[in-house]
């Protein structure tokens, strides 16, 4: 599609003698004419090297839940520096991040973390020093993050490789991982009430954990059938598993409480990042007294020189103290729900197949068939070519979702109804080139 202009270009082409592919994190690569190199962000825009604006969708790929540059942000993060970053002590923005996070998300105990896959490892560790447990199960097409344990039947689309729907094989996603991590992985179809159960009485004296993105946000957001997260809690409850929400996306984002409110389910440990810091680095891991207190110097290690530090506690202290008293959620929630309807709509007219999936905030297309999407084979047995057209289309208009339609389209505060205006014109003119060729 040759995305770049001439200046983003010669950027992407110096960086790539340096940086493999030109990216520090192999999700930006889109080929070596589509991989931009970005100036700047403010609100909901983004602008290439070459002065080219995007509305942006995918947000970094979802932090920036009120806007990029946000005032308030930025702010507090510049006064709070005049004081240093890091001092190996805990530091009153770490106590304050951590008791607005009990507050929201109903929790008795938080540890601050930098990135979401620390969030996730450290989580499967406390699960496994908890329990005496090793193994966990985790669901195909949800993404923990990078660490060995979680690369297992996610991104891929070696649908034949996955194994039957009955007897699912964990398949690695990736070279570099020793053979015998897979003994530990279990994998299972989401929304699989059956093909759970099933796992869970086989194995249930091995399981530290079950780990759930409670929505699919790696996978088109996909939701859950009524009851499924009540039933993983369930078979939790009974077998003396550990429950992992991991909230990384949906975090902050869904509801000021995350799935856990939306859901009204509780785990007993979360997992969150992305929405917490408004795309600064910091995360958490959160859940029941009894579980986070597996914690221990000298017993069960967590640790980093950077949790905690603050530049990102003071970024999450500024975005969260706005997400928990302002109406910032119900103002997206408006923009998205006028989004996924504006979309149906130029699909419908068009005699697409397809149905928007998600919630406003972050929401997914599927496109192939009218019927709801369960689980990611059935996401993968749709139309991802069409998807990946009709996005190109977009992505040349000024109007940027990821290019791969697994990744749900994030909105943020920053964007406005002249901004959704905008976008629905574009995916019109899109769809239609898209279905002409
Ligand atoms: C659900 C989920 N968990 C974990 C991660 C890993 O987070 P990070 O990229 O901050 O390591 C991601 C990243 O996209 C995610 O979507």
């Amino acid at each position: 599609m040759k995305l770049q202009g001439e200046k983003t270009q010669e950027f992407f082409d110096r960086g790539k003698k340096v940086i493999p592919y030109g990216v520090n994190s192999n999700f930006r690569y889109w080929g070596d004419e589509d991989t931009i190199v970005i100036n700047r962000g403010e609100g909901a825009y983004v602008w290439d090297m070459d002065g080219k604006r995007y509305i942006d969708y995918r947000l970094g790929f979802g932090p920036v839940i009120l806007g990029h540059a946000y005032p308030e942000v930025v702010t507090g993060v510049q006064e709070a520096l005049q004081g240093g970053n890091i001092f190996a002590w805990t530091t009153p923005y770490e106590i304050s991040v951590a008791e607005r996070i009990t507050r929201m998300c109903n929790v008795d105990k938080v540890r601050l973390t930098n990135t979401g896959t620390e969030a996730t490892m450290h989580a499967l560790r406390i699960a496994r020093a908890h329990t005496g447990r090793e193994k966990f199960i985790k669901f195909e097409g949800q993404y923990h993050g990078m660490a060995d344990y979680f690369m297992f039947s996610t991104a891929s689309s070696y649908r034949g490789g996955l194994g039957s729907r009955r007897s699912p094989i964990p398949l690695a996603n990736t070279s570099g991982i020793p053979k015998a991590i897979n003994h530990y992985v279990l994998t299972v179809l989401y929304n699989d009430f059956e093909g759970l159960e099933r796992k869970v009485k086989d194995n249930w004296g091995d399981l530290a954990a079950i780990i759930v993105e409670p929505m699919l946000g790696n996978s088109a957001s996909i939701m859950p059938q009524p009851g499924f997260l009540e039933k993983i809690r369930e078979l939790c409850d009974e077998y003396g598993i550990v429950m992992i929400f991991d909230e990384v996306k949906t975090g902050f984002r869904i509801a000021k409480g995350g799935a856990q409110e939306y859901f009204g389910v509780q785990a007993d440990l979360a997992t969150y990042a992305k929405s917490m810091g408004n795309g600064f680095p910091i995360a958490a891991i959160a859940g029941k007294e009894e579980v986070m207190m597996t914690i221990e110097p000298g017993a069960m290690a967590h640790g980093g020189t950077y949790s905690g530090n603050v530049v990102g506690a003071a970024a999450a202290e500024a975005t969260l103290e706005i997400l928990e008293n302002q109406p910032i959620l119900e103002t997206i929630k408006a923009r998205g729900k006028a989004l996924m309807a504006g979309i149906g709509d130029v699909l419908t007219e068009a005699s697409l197949p397809h149905v928007v999936t998600g919630v406003p905030s972050m929401f997914g297309i599927f496109l192939g068939s009218d019927e709801e999407p369960r689980d990611f084979r059935d996401y993968l047995a749709g139309d991802g070519e069409l998807y990946e057209e009709i996005s190109i289309g977009l992505n040349r208009r000024g109007i940027q979702p990821d290019a791969d339609g697994r990744e749900p389209w994030f909105l943020c505060y920053a964007l406005s109804e002249e901004d959704v205006a905008e976008t629905l014109n574009a995916f019109n003119d899109a769809v239609k080139e898209a279905k002409d060729k």
